[in-house]
């Protein structure tokens, strides 16, 4: 029997009866655009995360953007973000006009390594062609970034903190919940994300009044600051965008909510049962310091090199048993950053777990005989791989 990576499946028939009614109650109120479950669903999240605002909107990536459009960063301006995430952490940089500076990652949390961004910025500093403005920290794989040190490293360089959250939903530092660590902080709801919904969509939570007033009016094509006003959108006072969050979205993201912390903890169990499990192979098993919490949107493992990575795939892949790569190019070597002078050997870290890492099937519903099975193939495939 196939194993699935991400078993939406599984989530939707859990959650059926609520997810169906939910839709089906949108779609007779008319109400497609900025309804009711849109403002609920912007106030829940508020109240789980602990920010002030939560402003939804299109996707994770518009959610990145918005803040760089609302704060005026654009040409002449650096942002710092790491090399090992997602594309869009450095494409919202260029899409706003500013210059990406690409930072390497701690070998082990997979986050924004500190000494790596205050060097980067002291060689912005020296260099004086451009002007250090922000940088965009990522909850890699569900960890929250390093929020101590880095938010330091803000402070002493008058630089504002973006965190991308759009893997970090559910997680914690010491009780304090992932998506409050930035100036702004971001989520993706895209649909295998730990909180997903079932297209594309996205929120920013922040404290600050005046930013989510410039996001909102970003938010609907740049229209004028009343919130009295129905008419608004046809006084466009700044450049916007159109990236609400659809009602229908808002519909099915209201159960998941819900289900969110019972499904949160599942993906926790599971990660400690893999670890346990895996801890007599020579992998490298993800770390999470003291006072973390992850969500688990990944379970990512590092192999000795790419051929033991390969041989462990493939030896999965004969089980019906999925395994993927969490990112096999890091940011400063796509083709589409080539303009900015970086080369293989610039940072090695995040050079290095692209060519070694992979991650195992999880999600909030895996039972604990899943993971056993996944795990024990893992330790075959690695033995056979010493014996080969
Ligand atoms: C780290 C990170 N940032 C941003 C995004 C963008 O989110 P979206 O796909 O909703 O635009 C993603 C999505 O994969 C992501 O993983």
């Amino acid at each position: 029997m196939s194993i699935a990576f991400n078993d939406l499946n599984a989530q939707y028939l859990a959650l059926k009866s609520q997810i169906d009614s939910n839709v089906l109650k949108a779609m007779a109120s008319g109400s497609y655009i900025m309804g009711p479950e849109v403002r609920e669903l912007e106030q829940k999240l508020c109240d789980y995360t602990g920010a002030k605002h939560c402003i939804s909107c299109s996707n994770g990536t518009d959610a990145l953007l918005m803040p760089l459009m609302a704060w005026g960063v654009g040409a002449g301006d650096a942002v710092f973000v790491p090399a090992f995430t997602f594309i869009s952490t450095s494409e919202v940089v260029a899409q706003a006009g500013a210059t990406p500076v690409f930072c390497d990652v701690d070998k082990r949390s997979f986050n924004l390594d500190p000494e790596s961004l205050r060097s980067a910025i002291k060689k912005v500093q020296a260099e004086g062609r451009l002007y250090p403005r922000a940088v965009i920290a990522v909850d890699l794989f569900g960890l929250p970034f390093d929020y101590e040190a880095i938010n330091a490293i803000c402070t002493e360089f008058g630089l504002l903190l973006i965190e991308d959250g759009a893997q970090g939903f559910g997680g914690e530092i010491n009780g304090r919940k992932a998506c409050t660590f930035g100036d702004v902080s971001t989520t993706s709801f895209f649909p295998a994300k730990p909180l997903g919904c079932y297209g594309d969509g996205g929120a920013i939570f922040t404290d600050d009044e005046g930013l989510k007033r410039k996001l909102l009016s970003i938010r609907v094509h740049g229209k004028q600051d009343d919130e009295n006003d129905p008419n608004a959108k046809y006084h466009n006072v700044r450049v916007g965008l159109n990236a609400r969050l659809d009602t229908l979205q808002a519909a099915i993201l209201l159960p998941k909510l819900e289900a969110f912390d019972t499904e949160n903890a599942a993906r926790r169990k599971a990660a400690s049962l893999y670890s346990k499990l895996l801890a007599e192979t020579e992998l490298i098993t993800p770390l999470t310091p003291q006072g973390y919490a992850s969500s688990w949107a990944q379970y990512t493992l590092i192999a000795k090199d790419t051929e033991q990575r390969e041989h462990i795939i493939s030896a999965l892949k004969v089980e019906g048993i999925p395994a993927m790569i969490y990112y096999p190019k890091p940011l400063h070597l796509q083709p589409t950053n080539s303009g900015y002078g970086y080369k293989e050997g610039s940072l090695p870290v995040s050079e290095d777990l692209c060519r070694r890492v992979f991650s195992l099937p999880m999600h909030g519903y895996i039972t604990e005989e899943i993971v056993e099975r996944v795990a024990g193939h893992v330790v075959r495939a690695v033995e056979s791989f010493f014996n080969s």
